[in-house]
């Protein structure tokens, strides 16, 4: 039977866990697909963090590092929703596929250890959901060990995020003596994830509460509740939905608390799918057409079969399986013939997917990031920024006469969004920037497999780059004349500015008041 896509859209919730590493996010990604049954066991995705043999393991790369390049998307039911949650590289080097991985989500959960607090992963990846105002629901992990006070943490969020926080729960007992979480607004109690059912109770006072603590404790927790209850803010609906506010949970993923707290509060207050801007207008999530977009490619995932998998973000209607849809960049019909759908660990056949929902289309090159499926419709989707990147660097080939084939390998790269290709004006060797190193290391490990070409990277006389664009007329041209041997193009043939260092780049922006630098830019 067929839902309908209005009750589909209200069901469904998009999400990804923002974090630095080791704050725990693996431990809460396995709690919350054993929540939805869709592991059997805890440790699947920790195996997979460990390198026990996946379906994504092709590269030699992550074999070696023991990391997972791979953004991959998994959804799981529980209660009345379904849940896609989008797993982000957990490395730190690879940081553009993290980046657009959060242009496809509704939502995200911030983990933060509470020994440790805003960590600069944290807090760089908060900023890019940010720049979408991005609903967060923090997480505190880790309550079982030596942590910080709790209000110690409230007031971090708020000093280094500028995002104002309203706890939910508070932890009742930490360390040692963590013993459950107490929500403040409904006076009820979870002792762990076990407790299925909150358990009502007369304020922290009370034998329920006060029993579960060493009695030195008991007085600490009623004060400290007295004070989150008189000091802290109340949730408030629109605040969150608007990116100002976050609410805040307490838990230990790996002991097994407040994650029920926290699943629950994504199906109840997390937003279903939003309506998606595109060139012509806004589009609505429940319309009846079907409009996507492209945020990710994954080459190789089967390395029998050189496939590419394009991950698609549904953003309206009803995706089914053999529907044509219309690629926008072409103008070309595609037929959606085996879309798939991602578990834990398996992919099955979709037959049927709506928005919020991620399917992975197999395709032969003829999709690329940032593209537009629709029934027809001519509307270029807004959502898949390329961020200007930090490293880069010249392409150095052994063998000059394979020349023409590095520029063909470096283009594909480039659409899949390995690397940023920029080709310069002056006509010398391309350069490839990426976000971070890791990037470098995929691309070399990648050119030799597939197109036996070993590279090597040299340094560039450019560390800054920058997209330049002017309402003036004629002044992008006169900059471009003026600056040739630092000009170059991307992959759209946008003009890029090339600066040694940022002391370069401030000096030329003071002298050129008409032109705009810019280091974020939307794909298309
Ligand atoms: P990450 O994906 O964010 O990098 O973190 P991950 O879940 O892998 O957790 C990092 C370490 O922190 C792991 O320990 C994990 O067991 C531990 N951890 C996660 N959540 C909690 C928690 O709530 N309480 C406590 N005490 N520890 C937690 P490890 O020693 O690095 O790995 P392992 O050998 O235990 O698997």
């Amino acid at each position: 039977m067929t839902e309908k896509i209005a009750d589909a859209v209200a069901r469904r919730r998009t999400f990804a866990i923002i974090s630095h590493p080791d704050a725990g996010k693996t431990t809460l990604t396995e709690k919350l697909l054993l929540f939805g049954g869709a592991i059997q066991l805890a440790g699947e995705v920790k195996a997979k963090k460990n390198r026990v043999q996946t379906r994504s393991d092709w590269m030699n790369i992550e074999r070696e590092r023991g990391i997972s390049v791979v953004t991959s998307v998994m959804t799981f039911e529980f209660g009345d929703h379904v849940f896609n949650l989008l797993d982000t590289p957990g490395h730190e080097d690879f940081a553009d596929d993290t980046y657009r991985t959060l242009t496809a989500v509704d939502s995200a959960i911030m983990v933060i250890d509470a020994a440790k607090g805003i960590e600069p992963r944290t807090l760089k990846l908060f900023e890019v959901c940010r720049l979408r105002d991005i609903p967060i629901v923090t997480f505190v992990n880790k309550l079982d060990r030596e942590s910080r006070d709790p209000f110690e943490i409230l007031d971090e969020i708020e000093q280094k995020l500028a995002l104002d926080t309203a706890p939910v729960t508070w932890p009742i007992g930490r360390g040692k003596s963590f013993a459950g979480t107490y929500n403040l607004a409904a006076n009820t109690i979870r002792r762990s994830d076990d407790d299925v059912v909150p358990i009502a109770v007369n304020g922290p006072e009370s034998e329920a509460v006060s029993g579960l603590l060493p009695e030195h404790e008991r007085e600490m927790l009623v004060e400290e509740m007295a004070l989150a209850r008189e000091a802290c803010r109340p949730f408030d609906m629109q605040a969150f939905r608007e990116g100002h506010l976050t609410p805040v949970y307490f838990g230990s993923a790996l002991k097994n608390f407040g994650v029920r707290d926290l699943i629950e509060a994504l199906g109840a207050v997390g937003p279903a799918p939003r309506a998606q801007d595109a060139d012509s207008r806004r589009v609505e999530a429940t319309e009846d057409k079907m409009t996507s977009f492209v945020f990710k490619i994954q080459a190789n995932m089967d390395p029998n079969h050189r496939d590419r998998i394009a991950f698609v973000r549904v953003c309206s209607g009803r995706l089914e399986r053999g529907m044509k849809a219309k690629l926008v960049r072409t103008g070309k019909p595609i037929s959606l013939s085996a879309p798939q759908f991602f578990f834990a660990k398996n992919r099955i056949t979709a037959d049927e997917a709506f928005a919020g929902d991620v399917v992975g289309i197999p395709n032969h090159g003829t999709l690329r990031i940032g593209d537009t499926l629709t029934e027809g419709e001519e509307l270029l989707f807004r959502g898949v920024p390329n961020f200007a990147p930090e490293i880069l660097r010249r392409v150095r080939l052994g063998d000059a006469m394979k020349a023409k084939k590095l520029k063909e390998a470096l283009q594909q790269m480039a659409e899949e969004g390995v690397v940023q290709l920029f080709l310069p004006e002056d006509g010398s060797p391309a350069i490839v920037g990426v976000v971070g190193a890791l990037q470098l290391d995929v691309l070399k490990e990648r050119l030799k497999l597939e197109y036996s070409l070993p590279v090597d990277f040299e340094m560039a006389r450019f560390t800054v780059c920058r997209w330049i664009s002017s309402e003036e007329k004629g002044e992008v041209d006169r900059f471009i004349a003026a600056h040739r041997g630092d000009m170059a193009r991307d992959l759209d043939e946008d003009p890029v500015f090339l600066a040694q260092h940022a002391f370069g780049l401030n000096y030329e922006a003071e002298r050129w008041k008409a032109i705009s630098f810019t280091a974020v830019k939307d794909y298309q």
